[in-house]
């Protein structure tokens, strides 16, 4: 009896003791879990003006993280000329403010990547495009899709993300709502679905039609920098109240307006926006936050939490006790003082915690992430913990590369490389005194190894001239100035009337044998690739139409 009770309560205590361990594991599982799938990373795509920062800024004022709208991230730095450039990247050293922004809101932990237009269109803004898992696009109501929204909409199509639509700035006078997604249809080629209708715009802006709700939010202007204000809000089947509000023009209008839109416009499909095959669109004016809260409510809660990622060991699943990241930018310093670098981060899966050991898999070695650091609303801090879905700067003295897998000890794999995508201005450099011939090359192949620029070679010419080609021309003077500054040379650079680049996706084909128009340049790139420049578009189709079976790429996986 007495060994049979003891040893039911060994039974029971053990049965405690694995309850209590299972109890922490299951416990730590969930937060793990919970942690992960409230994070929503997300890009703000959109061409200069469109009101990104507006917008952001309004985010930030519901997230409870600025009080005053106005106060956001290097708003001034944004709208910098050129030669101010290198004086602010002196003065504030290296930034994280503008890469990464995170917040939290309605239960969400929110990363919002800066996608920088303007003078900082490089091609770290598309490489951040492959750090997030959904994107925001904004179009001015005025003036529809745009070059920039147009170019980063295809890495995101690229990338089958969910993306989504707001039409901003209603207030003011605007395109036909139907025009406006005819064009977004056959210019990004994405089918719409509007999840509201805007009444007028402009002077005439009444507000908007809530489809799903059947009902009007009615515009007011009153709410720009507070959160507390709420819009009315009338049924549509209150005919009378509807009237009374909008007038019977804005009313007639808008019953005609429901009645085509139920028959035409896409069906509201999640698979389809999950797959990025689908624009959800929403219409609303960033400045008077009219149609903000809404968009960001309705954004956060079709889109994804973290996405599992692909590795050559197959699909990694960001809930998953192991941590892993990849690099996908790399900030070098204009600082004279502070030469190191900084690497940007996306994690990928599991939990880092400050002071853990990682695998850098390319170089083998294991290490310690020094100072890794994050953006919380504008503040910049030291990271004790971040999950699957942040986004880390951490110090980099010079051993990491973009794409560079980072991962917990007891795993190896690595993710799919960044891709290279297409530069758009190029130039023809050289250095000025030839005696500095080798420290040009060298200077010149560092920064070009740090995704700066991109450096070609002209093909069976034998001449020893690098051409550089650049997504930004911000990016020719950020060359200029690092070669002269860290590695003493001068430089003299004509620029070159091309502006198309492809790769050349045939591994068999006779480079040499290959016909293409007067126009076409034939280069290789760092790695030794076939490329092709060209000066307009319409040669690229016939050098395609002169040469079966060729396959050009504007952007090179690997
Ligand atoms: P960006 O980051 O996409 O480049 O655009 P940003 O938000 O800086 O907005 C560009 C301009 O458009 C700003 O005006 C901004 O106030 C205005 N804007 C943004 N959203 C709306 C909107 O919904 N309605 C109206 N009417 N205007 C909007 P600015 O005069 O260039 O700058 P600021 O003096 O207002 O700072």
């Amino acid at each position: 009896m007495f060994d049979r009770q003891g040893q039911r309560k060994t039974d029971i205590n053990n049965v405690r003791y694995l309850k209590t361990e299972k109890e922490k594991a299951i416990m730590s599982d969930s937060k793990l879990k919970k942690e992960i799938e409230t994070r929503r990373t997300f890009a703000i795509i959109s061409h200069p003006d469109a009101g990104k920062t507006t917008l952001t800024e309004k985010f930030l004022l519901y997230g409870g993280a600025i009080n005053l709208a106005g106060s956001v991230k290097g708003k001034a730095t944004a709208r910098h000329a050129v030669s101010d450039w290198m004086e602010i990247e002196k003065e504030r050293g290296i930034s994280v403010t503008s890469s990464v922004l995170q917040f939290n809101y309605g239960g969400f932990c929110i990363n919002i990547l800066d996608t920088p237009g303007h003078q900082d269109f490089s091609e770290d803004t598309y490489r951040t495009l492959m750090a997030a898992d959904s994107a925001v696009m904004v179009i001015d109501a005025a003036k529809g899709v745009e070059p920039q929204t147009r170019k980063l909409f295809k890495v995101c199509a690229m990338r089958k993300i969910p993306i989504f639509t707001f039409i901003n700035k209603l207030d003011r006078d605007a395109r036909d709502p139907f025009e406006l997604l005819d064009e977004i249809e056959s210019e990004l080629g994405i089918p719409t679905c509007p999840m509201n209708w805007p009444i007028g715009s402009g002077k005439g802006f009444r507000g908007v039609y809530d489809r799903d709700n059947e009902k009007i939010v009615i515009y007011s202007d009153t709410f720009k920098g507070t959160r507390e204000g709420k819009a009315e809000e009338i049924s549509l089947g209150d005919t009378d109240a509807l009237k009374k509000t909008l007038g019977d023009a804005a009313y007639e209008k808008l019953m005609e307006d429901v009645e085509l839109l139920d028959g035409a416009g896409s069906p509201f499909d999640r698979e389809e926006v999950d797959g990025g095959v689908l624009s959800p669109v929403f219409f609303g004016s960033a400045l008077t936050n009219f149609g903000v809260e809404i968009f960001l409510q309705n954004f956060l809660a079709l889109t994804s939490p973290p996405l599992a990622r692909k590795a050559d060991t197959g699909i990694v699943d960001p809930v998953s006790d192991d941590f892993s990241a990849f690099v996908f930018k790399i900030q070098a310093n204009m600082n004279k003082a502070h030469r190191d670098r900084i690497a940007f981060m996306r994690i990928c899966s599991g939990k880092f915690t400050a002071g853990m050991e990682v695998l850098h898999v390319r170089e083998d070695r294991v290490m310690r992430l020094s100072q890794p650091q994050q953006m919380m609303a504008s503040e910049r801090h030291i990271v004790e913990e971040a999950y699957a879905g942040d986004i880390i700067g951490v110090f980099d003295p010079g051993i990491f590369a973009i794409g560079d897998t980072v991962c917990s000890t007891n795993t190896r794999f690595e993710y799919e490389g960044i891709p290279t995508f297409a530069p758009e201005h190029f130039a023809r450099v050289r250095q000025i005194d030839t005696m500095k011939r080798k420290q040009f090359v060298k200077g010149i192949t560092q920064i070009a190894q740090e995704g700066a620029i991109q450096i070609f070679h002209e093909l069976n010419t034998g001449l020893e001239e690098i051409i550089v080609g650049v997504v930004g021309m911000l990016q020719f003077e950020v060359l200029k100035y690092r070669l002269e500054n860290e590695y003493n040379v001068e430089i003299r650079m004509d620029t070159l009337p091309y502006e198309h680049i492809r790769w050349i996706a045939n591994r068999d084909i006779d480079i040499d044998h290959l016909t293409g128009t007067s126009d076409m340049k034939k280069v290789t790139d760092l790695k030794d690739r076939p490329l092709l420049l060209f000066i307009n578009s319409w040669s690229i189709g016939m050098t395609l139409e002169r040469n079966e079976g060729l396959v050009l790429e504007e952007f090179s996986r690997n």
